[in-house]
């Protein structure tokens, strides 16, 4: 007995049909102008040091940076976030305010290297401290305002050694005020503010604490986010938008898409969403194991970034990009 078929009400498939259709149709599209690549450099190393498990990222000397700067800058990255990994520790991470300073230092030379880059800053104490922390400790907790105020030393000297833009991540309440008024009192009115306003204490961030060689043992749960917690992620996303960050960040990404789209649905900034290192180690290990395809697996996430809502996307495959796209 045949069945009687209804025929379809509408037909998708037929959009669907040749190459040109799908990409005539396209909703998301993913671009070299999409990406921040992160650069880490070491004080007192004198060549590349790999990082075991994230395959093909390093921890650079000083003396290299200029050569990474311009690589980037000639594959087609036209961003970069740096990172400093200090010898000169102490309590508070004061030798991120030192004139002399790597942070200082970074920006400086990478600059100087690429003018046109777009050079943004990693604000915060952590690889600074000898505790590890990202920030004053006090009493056994990190002292916000404390915090608060370092951090206005640091984002002024990062101004005056040429930043393009500022991106603290350090998960203070009230940051991003205190980074506004320190820049515009000090002339910098005309700096942006990259505010990784929704950063999650999550496990996706195990090779990074690996790739800074981080003495770091306790946990930041009192201030970086719960993961159970979306409402709160939005409602601090807010608060930054309105203490006047220009831009904002969910940090991770792929665990994290629905607050990505709840942000970018109550939000006009532009958003950015930080694929963090756990989630580059997982493709590499998936992909050396053969189980994935990993230029495909790469295009696929970084197309969910922008569906989700992200404008901007900042990722150790930054450069890889080039060659994929
Ligand atoms: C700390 C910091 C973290 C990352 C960058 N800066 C997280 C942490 O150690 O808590 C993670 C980046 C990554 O995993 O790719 N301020």
């Amino acid at each position: 007995m045949q069945i009687p078929l209804t025929k379809p009400d509408f037909r998708f498939r037929r959009l669907r049909r040749t190459t040109a259709l799908r990409e005539l149709v396209r909703e998301t599209r993913v671009q070299m102008s999409d990406f921040i690549l992160p650069i880490f450099i070491e004080e007192g190393i004198s060549a590349p040091v790999a990082i075991k498990s994230m395959p093909d990222v390093f921890r650079y000397p000083e003396t290299h940076l200029a050569d990474i700067v311009n690589r980037a800058w000639n594959k087609g990255v036209r961003a970069i976030i740096l990172f400093g990994v200090s010898t000169h520790k102490d309590h508070e991470g004061s030798d991120t305010w030192c004139e002399h300073g790597l942070l200082s230092r970074m920006i400086k030379i990478a600059k100087s290297a690429q003018p046109d880059m777009l050079v943004i800053s990693d604000n915060c104490f952590c690889e600074y401290t000898d505790h590890g922390h990202c920030g004053v400790v006090a009493n056994n907790d990190v002292d916000n305002d404390k915090t608060l105020v370092n951090l206005q030393k640091q984002v002024v000297l990062a101004a005056q050694a040429g930043v393009d833009m500022i991106a603290p991540s350090g998960m203070m309440d009230g940051m991003i005020s205190a980074i506004r008024q320190a820049l515009d009192s000090a002339g910098f009115t005309h700096i942006p503010v990259m505010s990784y306003s929704t950063k999650f204490a999550s496990a996706f961030y195990g090779p990074f604490r690996d790739a800074v060689d981080s003495s770091f043992k306790g946990t930041r749960n009192t201030y970086q986010m719960d993961p159970a917690n979306g409402r709160e992620a939005l409602a601090e996303s807010m608060q930054d938008e309105m203490e006047g960050a220009d831009i904002l960040m969910v940090k991770p990404g792929m665990a994290y898409l629905d607050v990505l789209a709840n942000i970018r649905a109550n939000s006009s900034r532009p958003l950015a969403v930080y694929h963090v290192s756990g989630e580059y180690a997982m493709i590499k290990a998936g992909a050396a194991a053969g189980v994935i395809d990993e230029r495909a697996i790469v295009l696929e996430t970084m197309t969910a970034f922008k569906r989700a809502g992200a404008d901007l996307i900042i990722t150790y495959y930054a450069e890889k990009m080039a060659d994929w796209l």
